[in-house]
């Protein structure tokens, strides 16, 4: 199984990087950190389709679980991550046969916070666009890290908790166990 990490924070070495490296201890995924493409908001004339994005799906869709992590901004997806989703429109609309890829395929999401409490709501964006584009919705978790230091121990059981259960939700989805 292929996977891939997508961060969508605003700084590269920051908080959601720390939780991404504990991540990757647990499972072998490769990394797409966001920051560092150009990806430009969504335009109707697709007059963005030549910076990062569409060369970015198009190895995207080659993985079988993609697992989104973004830092909360503002109670929400950081708007690097949004620019992301919103660009997904693009591949549907001009380049069909690399968003059809994503069908069949494995979704998770992870957030990460200053403050401990999830915010209502948060992961829906994430579990709707998964069943909009045929994907399986394996799981999310909040996590967070106060005062830039290293997140505490609660977190990292969770980190270690949503691997696990990752591995085993995919194992015994329908479409792995050939029900589908
Ligand atoms: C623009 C902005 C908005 C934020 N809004 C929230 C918020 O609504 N809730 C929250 O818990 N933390 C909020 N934070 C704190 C970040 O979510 C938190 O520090 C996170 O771990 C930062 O991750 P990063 O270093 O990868 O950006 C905000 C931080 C920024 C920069």
């Amino acid at each position: 199984m292929r996977r891939i990490i997508i961060q969508g924070s605003s700084r590269s070495k920051g908080n959601t990087c720390k939780i991404v490296k504990i991540l990757r201890e647990g499972v072998r995924c490769d990394l797409l950190d966001l920051n560092l493409h150009t990806i430009n908001h969504y335009n109707y004339e697709h007059k963005n389709k030549h910076d990062d994005f569409l060369m970015l799906m198009r190895q995207i869709v080659e993985y079988d679980l993609i697992i989104f992590i973004t830092p909360v901004y503002w109670y929400s997806m950081s708007g690097l991550m949004k620019a992301f989703f919103d660009r997904i429109t693009d591949c549907l609309k001009i380049e069909k046969e690399t968003s059809r890829k994503l069908r069949g395929k494995y979704m998770a999401a992870i957030s990460c916070g200053s403050d401990d409490k999830e915010i209502e709501g948060f992961f829906v964006p994430f579990q709707k666009s998964a069943d909009y584009l045929g994907m399986t919705y394996v799981g999310s978790i909040h996590t967070w890290i106060e005062r830039s230091s290293y997140p505490p121990e609660i977190v990292l059981n969770l980190i270690s908790e949503f691997a696990a259960n990752l591995e085993n939700k995919i194992l015994t989805s329908p479409r792995e166990t050939g029900l589908l």
